[in-house]
């Protein structure tokens, strides 16, 4: 207890360093059949390799003290908040980059925006008085309606964000502190960035506390008027309207949430096998979860970054299969360390009941009429204090791989240290973020809306475990790209330095704009 206290406030008292970072990091996924993914598994061979980390020394963590204090005062322990047009979130697939987007309302009047959620970054940023932005009609990625522009000139409730504050990283670029505060961003994938400069203004949210009723919630935040995107973000491929970060850094949206003594300093997100899903924030999930703390990378809690002890299949747990992995919602498939790969797909493949072949950097495919003869082995990760995180669906399938049905493994090796711990496994789990006690929780859930004043709703835990985690019948019967687990992660490597030329001059200080996930993980998938 005392020395989380202390760890948390030391946190507090982290400093820039002048030397800094530009951190990337972008997920872009694509669909596995599509003929990207397939020269890109092809000319990958299934290996996958990191930048190596460095510059991570720049995030500090709010201070959970005041924002008990402060929570107490408005007395909003139940309180979740949701954005103003509902929890859901949507994945539309291939359409749009396999990311999970949701519908959020900024300013005054309010203009609504429908940004990818990005556990990996932490700036909230939407295409912007637009010198350079994807395109915004919704025949393009055929939605319902058109994408927005942002105009904080035409907001009533925008201010610019002014070089003298704190949350202004790139202030050494200034001339002078009155100016506005530019920001660049550089994702991974492909010359991938948004720039511009910073504002704040009203997100539009709603509370859905248990014992309260439905109000709305405006929330002062920290916007990246994004002028110019680049890559993957100017295609369109991804990302067209803006992207949530949902990291550690300051200027995140649940920081600063949990930071006006809004809500906990907490959110969860929750993806359903059906491409629907929920976001929460101030969510501390459930008492009866399990949980892991986080772990600092380098003595830092960076990013959202946890240890498996082992890796067990069938009844019995792998020996020397501990690792540490990074939690990442952005990456649509598993990775484990390749050593620790080795051993769990030799038992894997042992226990299933037919032969294994490979399709494209997939090594473990196998035929089957029905996933039941298939006896897929149950499997679970094992964390510290006996918690079990059970993989409910390891598989994926191709309904119609050479006129036959083919069932998948969804997990690959990484030949850098850490494993990612990616979407496919957290589908079906409300995953928690509490960043307030720095642990991941989960429990199993079908992800319904709570904004009934309902908790969400859980499936029994499964004690009897099912030898058969694969999808239903009726969902693997469906033709429907959507009856399908999504999406060959795909992310570029980084250049880590400390220069941004797009907008700004070098020597640029780029502190907790982004949460530097790709420090960490940058897998070179392009
Ligand atoms: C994978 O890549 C790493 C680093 O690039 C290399 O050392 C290793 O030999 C490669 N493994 C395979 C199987 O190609
Ligand atoms: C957004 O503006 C519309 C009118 O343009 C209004 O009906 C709606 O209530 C506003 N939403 C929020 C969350 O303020
Ligand atoms: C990124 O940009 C550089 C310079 O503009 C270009 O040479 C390179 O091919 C681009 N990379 C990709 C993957 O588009
Ligand atoms: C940022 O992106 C630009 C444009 O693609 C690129 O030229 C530059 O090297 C990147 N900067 C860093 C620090 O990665
Ligand atoms: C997905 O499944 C959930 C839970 O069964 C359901 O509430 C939701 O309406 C479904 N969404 C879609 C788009 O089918
Ligand atoms: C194993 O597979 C064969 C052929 O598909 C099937 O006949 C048999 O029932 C399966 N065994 C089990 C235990 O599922
Ligand atoms: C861990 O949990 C398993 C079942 O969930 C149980 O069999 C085992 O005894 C537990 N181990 C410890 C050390 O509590």
């Amino acid at each position: 207890m005392a020395a989380r206290c202390v760890v948390t406030l030391l946190m507090v008292f982290l400093l820039f360093t002048e030397t800094s970072v530009a951190v990337t990091y972008m997920s872009k996924l694509i669909h596995r059949f599509s003929d990207e993914a397939k020269s890109f598994w092809v000319s990958r061979k299934g290996n996958v390799s990191w930048p190596k980390q460095r510059n991570v020394e720049f995030f500090r963590l709010l201070l959970s003290g005041d924002l008990n204090r402060q929570r107490m005062k408005i007395g909003s322990q139940n309180q979740l908040l949701v954005p103003s047009e509902g929890s859901e979130t949507f994945s539309y697939g291939n359409e749009l980059g396999w990311l999970h987007y949701t519908w959020i309302d900024i300013g005054t009047p309010n203009v609504s925006f429908l940004v990818a959620l990005d556990a990996g970054s932490s700036l909230l940023w939407v295409p912007c008085d637009c010198i350079q932005c994807a395109p915004l009609s919704s025949y393009h990625y055929m939605l319902d309606r058109d994408l927005s522009e942002y105009s904080p000139s035409v907001s009533s409730t925008s201010k610019r964000l002014s070089c003298s504050r704190q949350l202004c990283d790139l202030h050494a670029n200034c001339k002078s502190l009155k100016e506005p505060c530019p920001y660049i961003v550089n994702y991974s994938s492909a010359n991938t960035s948004s720039s511009g400069f910073l504002f704040e203004d009203q997100l539009h949210l709603a509370s859905v506390g248990e014992h309260a009723p439905q109000s709305s919630v405006q929330a002062s935040v920290v916007i990246g008027c994004g002028r110019k995107q680049s890559g993957s973000y100017l295609d369109g491929d991804a990302a067209p309207d803006g992207l949530m970060g949902l990291g550690l850094g300051d200027i995140s949206v649940p920081s600063m949430l949990a930071k006006a003594g809004l809500v906990p300093n907490s959110f969860s997100i929750c993806f359903h096998e059906n491409y629907s899903g929920r976001i929460l924030f101030g969510d501390q999930g459930l008492a009866t979860q399990q949980s892991t703390s986080f772990l600092p990378y380098n003595g830092k809690y960076i990013t959202y970054l946890v240890e498996v002890k082992s890796y067990c299949v069938g009844s019995s747990c792998l020996k020397q299969t501990g690792f540490q992995a990074l939690v990442d919602s952005g990456t649509s498939f598993t990775y484990l360390p390749s050593e620790i790969y080795e051993k769990v797909v030799l038992e894997f493949d042992n226990r299933v009941n037919a032969t294994s072949f490979g399709i494209e950097g997939f090594p473990y495919c196998y035929e089957a009429s029905s996933p039941e003869l298939l006896n897929i082995p149950h499997m679970e990760l094992v964390f510290a204090m006996n918690q079990s995180f059970i993989i409910t669906n390891p598989m994926f399938q191709l309904p119609n791989y050479q006129g036959v049905t083919v069932y998948c493994l969804g997990i690959h090796p990484t030949y850098e240290e850490l494993g990612i711990i990616g979407q496919n496994l957290m589908t079906g789990y409300r995953m928690v973020f509490d960043r307030e006690n720095l642990k991941l929780g989960w429990s199993h859930s079908n992800c319904q809306d709570t904004s009934d004043k309902k908790r969400v709703h859980l499936t029994p835990p499964p004690d009897d475990i099912s030898p058969n985690p694969l999808p239903t019948n009726e969902q693997q019967s469906t033709p429907s790209p959507h009856a399908i687990a999504p999406a060959v992660a795909v992310r570029a490597p980084s250049k880590h330095s400390a220069s941004m030329p797009l907008l700004i001059p070098s020597q640029l200080s780029m502190v907790s704009l982004l949460l530097p996930l790709m420090t960490l993980c940058a897998g070179q998938l392009i």
